[in-house]
């Protein structure tokens, strides 16, 4: 997507630099920087503190630290300990293990001498995938917009409320919730994005930044203003990303999003994720007992980041001192709650059933 007319991804191999080259997401929307990623612990850092962030791109920029990796030290020992570093620098988010595990897998067949070109192809090949996913994901979400509008003679906008940043910061390019609204836009389409601003880490300020960017008429809301939104009419549709979506078809997304699910059921809004098959975690079924939720530190809690009047970015206290906070980073949507899961190959239930029609060549690995 572009920034002030320039195309970007939110990560990419820096030809000059020979260097993988990032997007530094942690002063976004104040200001647009940029990081280079050179040591297995730059890339460890990075993730774990959310230089970048968004489970696709976790997955991208793990698979690009395997690739650095192998560049360093080829051997079975350095794979499997970079394997085991990079995945526990976020625990909830299921790309990070299936792109760790698909380079580990692909690697340890291969001659060590072989191991640092394949894997550099491998990064550029799942960064690749991830974009024609999101694209496609697009495709399908525009044909689900472009019928609320078919039945809006009005012409008036569609209103979309979307969770968190499920946008191209959060993937290598289009984003997957809000891919569907860019092509929506770019086809004439009237929409209006509600934004959540998704507390404690405010990722609908990217969210906001980059509807911005694209010219996407959007408003940036509370946390706990959606439900009042749905009660008056004022929402058609809520679409948001997953960090995990399990074999049955419950989503694990950014905390706040069962909430937007309960009010979308009571209300009658549809609810819809946005989901690349990635993310999908074939080996569990049940996501409220078995997903692992990420406990992030009290501090994203006490306090916020912004931007003074005389430009200068700083964070403030904004709890008692002293006073206890606890940060559990997602939550799980039951499959009941969901209209349906938009995929790359198109719409279905969230169900065993319904992912399996759409992904025939998996097995569910749970009892
Ligand atoms: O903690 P974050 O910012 O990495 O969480 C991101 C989300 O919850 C997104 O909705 C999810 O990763 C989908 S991104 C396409």
């Amino acid at each position: 997507m572009r920034v002030n007319g320039v195309a970007f991804r939110s990560i990419w191999y820096d030809e000059h630099e020979k260097s993988v080259k990032i997007i530094d997401q942690r002063w976004l929307p104040y200001e647009f920087r940029t990081a280079f990623l050179k040591t297995r612990n730059d890339f460890a850092i990075a993730i774990s503190d959310m230089w970048v962030r968004g489970a696709p791109l976790i997955g991208a920029t793990a698979a690009y630290a395997i690739a650095e990796e192998m560049a360093v030290d080829p051997s079975n020992e350095n794979l499997a300990s970079a394997w085991k570093q990079l995945n526990e620098t976020r625990p909830t988010a299921i790309n990070l293990r299936w792109a760790l595990t698909r380079c580990k897998n692909a690697l340890e067949i291969l001659p060590e001498n072989a191991r640092a070109v394949a894997a550099m192809k491998l990064a550029h090949d799942i960064a690749e995938e991830d974009v024609a996913i999101n694209q496609n994901i697009g495709m399908h979400t525009l044909d689900l917009i472009r019928k609320l509008a078919a039945e809006r003679p009005t012409g008036a906008p569609i209103n979309i409320l979307t969770h968190c940043n499920a946008g191209w910061l959060a993937t290598v390019d289009w984003g997957t919730a809000t891919s569907g609204m860019y092509q929506a836009h770019d086809a004439g389409i009237p929409i209006h994005v509600w934004v959540d601003e998704t507390r404690p880490r405010n990722q609908g300020g990217l969210t906001s930044w980059e509807l911005g960017s694209h010219g996407i008429p959007h408003t940036y809301i509370t946390d706990n203003a959606g439900g009042h939104l749905m009660q008056h009419g004022q929402v058609d549709m809520v679409i948001v990303g997953t960090d995990r979506t399990t074999s049955r078809g419950d989503v694990c997304n950014k905390i706040g999003t069962y909430l937007k699910a309960l009010a979308a059921f009571d209300n009658g809004v549809p609810f819809y994720v946005a989901l690349p098959s990635p993310t999908i975690d074939w080996t569990v079924a049940d996501g409220v007992t078995e997903i692992p939720i990420e406990e992030r530190q009290a501090s994203e809690v006490s306090h916020i980041m912004g931007i003074d009047s005389n430009k200068n970015i700083g964070t403030v206290q904004i709890t008692p001192v002293g006073t206890e906070t606890g940060n559990p980073a997602f939550d799980v949507t039951p499959n009941r709650l969901i209209t349906g899961l938009i995929t790359e190959r198109g719409i279905t239930e969230a169900s065993s059933k319904g992912l399996l029609s759409l992904f025939p060549e998996f097995k569910v690995q749970n009892k």
